[in-house]
């Protein structure tokens, strides 16, 4: 996920190509459009050495993004797992699940999926995650607004979900249409919003 501050501070920087090469592997940031952004990810059976480089490269891309929220979907990488970063601090939570969810909130809100285009949308506000930890540990998390917001957009992206998937099909044409518009500028151009709320 992204969210306007974090996308501002990129237009500060040089443009960048939004890949990271690590390890021999290079992953890249996929956009709509890319197949396995609509696959449901599977779960994460074994913690190993791999998995904890797995993270590590997916840190790598989301700060060069810059995002606050990455599943590994986006870089092509079917399993359970995603990283963020709101507060400075680094986690990881694999195989998460909502279990709970009240109220509602409205965010203008960002995918480094869909880049250029912000949805300002309603979901719920506070939820309950689940999930386990690079130690192997069950870890919930009660969030609220912001974090809640990057928990349930992450855990969608686990499940082959966008956000264009989370409007009306009129809604949805015209996202699309300005996702389009906005892919053929430069990528430092302001970006597009569209308020569905
Ligand atoms: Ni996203």
């Amino acid at each position: 996920m992204t969210m306007m501050t974090a996308a501002k501070r990129s237009s500060d920087q040089t443009p960048t190509c939004q890949s990271v090469a690590l390890h021999s592997v290079t992953y890249e940031i996929r956009t709509f459009g890319d197949p396995v952004l609509k696959a449901i990810a599977e779960p994460v059976t074994n913690i190993d050495e791999k998995l904890v480089r797995l993270t590590d490269e997916m840190f790598d891309v989301m700060y060069k993004a810059p995002g606050i929220g990455l599943a590994a979907t986006q870089i092509g990488v079917q399993r359970q797992v995603f990283v963020y970063d709101i507060e400075e601090e680094r986690k990881v939570i694999l195989n998460p699940q909502i279990v709970e969810s009240s109220g509602e909130w409205v965010y203008d809100e960002g995918c480094l999926s869909i880049p250029g285009l912000y949805v300002e949308m309603l979901r719920p506000k506070r939820i309950l995650v689940r999930g386990i930890n690079l130690d192997g540990n069950q870890v919930e998390f009660e969030a609220d607004e912001l974090l809640a917001r990057l928990f349930q957009h992450e855990v969608d992206h686990l499940n082959g979900v966008l956000m264009f998937d989370r409007m009306t099909p009129d809604q949805r044409r015209e996202a699309v249409t300005l996702y389009r518009a906005r892919e053929g500028q430069p990528k430092d151009a302001e970006p597009y919003h569209l308020k569905l709320v």
